[in-house]
C-alpha cells in the first residue's frame, strides 16, 4: 500500500534514483570507440530498468492508486510489465493486463513473474481484437464504479519518466565537463528515446541520439508516438513530423540492423554472449534489449555510421533480470 506522512498526505511510492554515468573501457574497446555508460540498470533490483522512471510518472500522477485501476497491454515476456506489476502491487494498484498473444505454457521469466504478481491478465492471442476488448474491459470496469486510467503499451505515455533522464544526462555531463557525440539506445515501443530526444530541446545537448531497435513497430508507430508526447508538451506539430530522418538536427535515427527475428527472439548462443560480456565488462547486457543494443553500435561503429574518434554515451536500459532464463537453463 501507499505509504503516508505524518501529516496524511501520500507520499510518492516510487522514488527515482539518479544513476551513475561510468566510463567503460572494456565496452569501449569491444565497440571500437570511447564508450561511457549511464547505469539505468541500476534502478531497482527487479530489472525495471529505465522503465521505473515511467512507472513512477503513471504512479505519481494516479490520482487513487489504491482505488482506481491501471489497463495496459504488452506481450508476456515484457520488462515493462512485469516492472508495472511489481510496482502496482507494492503501490496498491489493480492492474489489468492486455496480453497480445499468448504467454508459455511453462510460464518464465517476466511472464511467471506478471502472473505471481496479482494482475489481472487477459490473453488476447488475436492483436487485431485489441481496441474492442480494452474498451469492453475499460466500459465494464467504469460501469463497476471504478476510473481506470489507460496505459498504452511499455508507458510510452509518461514522458516525463524519460525526460527526466535527459535532464540527469545533460546535469552529468556538466558535472563531468565532458561532451558526448553520440547518446545510443535500444528501442521498443519508442517512449524513452522520445522521452529524450524533447529533453534534449530543453538544455540544447550537441550529441546526436541513435536507437538500436529491438521491436519491430512500425515507423508510423515511432512518428505518431513521437507527435503525441512533443504536441502534449506544446511543441509546434510541424517540428515533430519528421523525427526519423537521422539528420543530427532531428529528433532521432533508428538502426534496424541488429533486430534478428523481432522483440525477443534470442538462441542460445545469445545467453552464452551476455554471460562472456559479464565476465569482461562488468555489466550484463540481456539478450533481448543490450545484446542487440551493444551489436547495433558496434555494427555502426565498423560501417563508419558512428564515428571511432566519437564519444558515445550507450544508456543501459536495464533487463538485468534476464540472467535469471540462462541460470535456469543450464542448472
Ligand atoms: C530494459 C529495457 N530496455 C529498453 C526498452 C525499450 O524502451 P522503449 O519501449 O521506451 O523504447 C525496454 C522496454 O520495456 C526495456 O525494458
Amino acid at each position: 500500500m501507499m505509504q503516508s506522512s505524518a501529516a496524511g498526505a501520500a507520499v510518492r511510492p516510487l522514488p527515482v534514483e539518479r544513476s551513475p554515468l561510468e566510463y567503460n573501457a572494456a565496452v569501449s574497446r569491444i565497440v571500437g570507440a570511447e564508450v561511457w555508460v549511464k547505469r539505468e540498470d541500476l534502478q531497482d533490483g527487479v530489472g525495471s530498468g529505465v522503465k521505473r522512471r515511467a512507472i513512477a510518472a503513471i504512479l505519481d500522477g494516479h490520482a487513487a492508486p489504491d482505488r482506481d485501476p491501471i489497463v495496459i497491454d504488452g506481450v508476456p515476456q515484457s520488462n515493462c510489465l512485469m516492472s508495472m506489476a511489481h510496482y502496482c502491487r507494492i503501490a496498491g494498484a489493480p492492474l489489468y493486463v492486455i496480453l497480445r498473444g499468448r504467454g508459455p505454457r511453462q510460464p518464465v521469466g517476466n511472464y511467471a513473474r506478471l502472473l505471481a504478481s496479482g494482475a489481472h491478465v487477459i490473453e488476447l492471442p488475436d492483436a487485431r481484437h485489441f481496441e474492442a476488448i480494452r474498451d469492453a474491459l475499460v466500459a465494464d470496469l467504469i460501469r463497476s464504479g471504478r476510473r481506470p486510467l489507460v496505459v498504452p503499451a511499455g508507458a510510452v505515455s509518461a514522458t516525463a519518466g524519460p525526460m527526466g533522464l535527459g535532464v540527469e544526462l545533460a546535469a552529468q555531463e556538466a558535472e563531468l565537463a565532458t561532451r558526448f557525440d553520440v547518446v545510443v539506445l535500444p528501442v521498443g515501443t519508442g517512449g524513452t528515446i522520445i522521452g529524450l530526444a524533447l529533453s534534449r530541446r530543453f538544455h540544447r545537448s550537441r550529441w546526436r541520439l541513435v536507437g538500436i531497435r529491438i521491436d519491430d513497430y512500425s515507423a508510423d508507430t515511432y512518428r505518431d508516438n513521437f507527435r503525441r508526447a512533443a504536441t502534449s508538451l506544446g511543441f509546434a506539430p510541424s517540428k515533430a513530423e519528421t523525427p526519423l530522418s537521422g539528420d543530427p538536427d532531428e529528433a532521432f535515427a533508428l538502426y534496424d540492423g541488429a533486430l534478428g527475428g523481432g522483440y525477443g527472439v534470442t538462441i542460445a548462443a545469445d545467453f552464452e554472449h551476455s554471460e562472456r560480456l559479464f565476465g569482461t565488462t562488468g555489466l550484463y547486457f540481456g539478450p533481448t534489449y543490450m545484446l542487440k543494443a551493444l551489436r547495433g553500435l558496434t555494427d555502426m561503429v565498423a560501417a563508419g555510421r558512428i564515428a571511432s574518434s566519437s564519444r558515445v554515451l550507450l544508456v543501459h536500459t536495464g533487463g538485468a533480470n534476464e540472467r535469471s532464463l540462462h541460470r535456469r537453463s543450464i542448472r
